[in-house]
């Protein structure tokens, strides 16, 4: 048995210490809002915050995550900077299809929440493993700017 501390509650869950924790997020607690997309950590459609970091959850085993603090995309709203993040994605209007969303806007709370005031240098490695077909990278630059500016 492993246990996970997701969005502040704990979870107690009976998985394969290898499974990745995107795995165990969807099909174990049903948070299905952090996406898969390639598996191998190169699209960014599954990141979480793994004590405040961007990370890629479909390369994560559970077996490292006991004692972590995991936040998913159902709970960055509650934080100060996913709270910035969203309303600046809603009215600049950021999303086309929406599958690489999440996993945008979790790379950019945690660039908010640690750098108040992000060059293009900073916003350019901060979501180079972000992945959207869609290429909506110039709204999401600018949502992340205007974000920055209500930090
Ligand atoms: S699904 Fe994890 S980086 Fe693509
Ligand atoms: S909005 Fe469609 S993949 Fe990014």
């Amino acid at each position: 048995m492993t246990t996970l501390t997701i969005n502040g509650e704990t979870h107690t869950i009976d998985a394969p210490p290898d499974m990745p924790l995107l795995w165990v997020l969807r099909d174990i607690i049903g948070l299905t809002g952090t996406k898969f997309g390639c598996g191998i950590a190169q699209c960014g459609a599954c990141t979480v915050h793994l004590d405040g970091e961007a990370t890629r959850s479909c390369v994560l085993p559970v077996a490292a995550l006991e004692g972590r603090k995991i936040t998913t995309i159902e709970a960055v709203g509650a934080t100060p900077a996913g709270q910035k993040v969203q309303k600046a994605w809603r009215e600049i209007d950021v999303v086309q299809c929406g599958y690489c969303q999440s996993g945008q806007v979790m790379s950019a709370a945690a660039l908010i929440a640690q750098n108040a005031n992000p060059t293009d240098a900073d916003i350019d490695a901060a979501m180079a493993g972000n992945i959207c077909r869609c290429g909506t990278y110039s709204r999401i630059r600018a949502a992340i700017k205007q974000a920055a500016k209500e930090a």
